[in-house]
């Protein structure tokens, strides 16, 4: 048997406080109602006094490190996804190493927007293909919060914060990742877009007034293509596998809008206790929604020995990707 990658604990972390889509009808000119039947969403959590990118990242890696067993000291590699750091540098990793007295690890950000758990975990996975002893930190971790125009209704209320996280080994046991396949489209990046703050366009009164520190969406546009993305990368992991849909145990699909998921339950013919659903607590939190999610099924016992997950993540970039593997 060739080394695989398994997951050996998982944790999440939210910050304080709760946002309701009654909470929004008081900021925006929006309803619960539209909400509601937009998107799915019901409420959301977003950052207090003291809380960070890192703090949330921190505290989702000792729940996942004290579910595996594992010492932050026995670390090898700690990768954060994020497209919201508390800093550009040190980066929210380097943070989360020094927090944890992860005093062995590597560690590094990758920015690849709401595909970032599924593009850290094919990065640990090819490290443990070659070598299954080492132990990686995987980490989606988002204050998007910081990032949204409060005034702007067609994006404030899609968003919120938290961490998840993953603790990666290897194996010789036939389970664990079987396949991951990663996909980008640069000549769509305008449709979903933070301008500002980058080197590009750095703070000026003039960039501050043109909104470009803001999270921007053509929403309509990045619904269309999501949709597409999404189901063409599941049958594109279904196929390398040799799965059918209906031999999928879960699918953890990142978690935008109720009726992206919807759609993508209809397209592939799973049944509604296949996908698993909880972006009506948590809204859109990017990178971090697979790995809350993740860690969501896995404490609730949806995944168990020998279990058919299949990830599947699309964001702004454009990038989306997917995982397949054997609990
Ligand atoms: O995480 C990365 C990937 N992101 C996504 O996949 C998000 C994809 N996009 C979406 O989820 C949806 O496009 C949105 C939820 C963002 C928007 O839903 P939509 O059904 O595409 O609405 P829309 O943008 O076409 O707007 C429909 C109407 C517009 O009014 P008019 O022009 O028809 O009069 C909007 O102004 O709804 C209006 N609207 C709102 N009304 C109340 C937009 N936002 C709101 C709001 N409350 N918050």
């Amino acid at each position: 048997m060739p080394n695989r990658a398994i997951i050996i604990g998982t944790g999440s972390a939210l910050p304080s406080r709760l946002l309701t889509n009654r909470d929004l009808e008081a900021m925006v000119e929006t309803s619960d109602e539209w909400i509601k039947t937009r998107t799915g969403i019901e409420q959301r959590y977003i950052v207090g006094e003291g809380e960070t990118n890192s703090f949330l990242a921190t505290r989702a890696a000792k729940n996942a490190l004290e579910m595996a067993g594992v010492r932050p000291q026995e670390l090898d590699l700690i990768i954060v996804g994020t497209l919201t750091p508390d800093t550009p540098m040190p980066s929210v990793a380097c943070l989360v190493q020094k927090e944890l007295g992860a005093k062995k690890a590597g560690a590094f950000d990758l920015s690849a927007t709401c595909s970032g758990f599924i593009y850290g975990l094919s990065i640990a996975d090819k490290f443990i293909r070659d070598n299954r002893k080492m132990k990686i930190l995987v980490i989606g971790s988002e204050v998007l919060s910081r990032r949204v125009n409060w005034t702007d209704r067609t994006t404030c209320v899609l968003f919120g914060d938290g961490a998840g996280a993953a603790v990666v080994t290897g194996t010789k046991e036939d389970r664990g990742i079987l396949s991951t396949h990663l996909h980008a489209d640069g000549a769509l990046g305008d449709l979903l877009t933070i301008k500002g703050l980058g080197t590009a366009h750095p703070v000026t009164m003039e960039m501050l007034e043109l909104g470009w520190q803001y999270i921007q969406m053509q929403g309509r546009e990045v619904f269309k293509h999501a949709v597409k993305a999404l189901e063409s990368v599941a049958w594109e992991a279904l196929n390398a596998n040799g799965w059918t849909t209906d031999q999928v145990d879960l699918l953890i699909a990142h978690q935008a809008n109720m009726r992206i998921l919807d759609f993508l339950r209809e397209k592939l013919g799973l049944t509604t206790d296949k996908v698993f659903i909880n972006i009506h607590k948590y809204g859109n939190t990017s990178a971090a929604s697979i790995p809350i999610a993740l860690d969501e099924a896995n404490r609730s016992r949806l995944l168990l020995p020998g279990s058919k997950l299949l990830m599947v993540a699309f964001g702004g970039g454009f990038t989306w990707g997917s995982l397949a593997m054997r609990w």
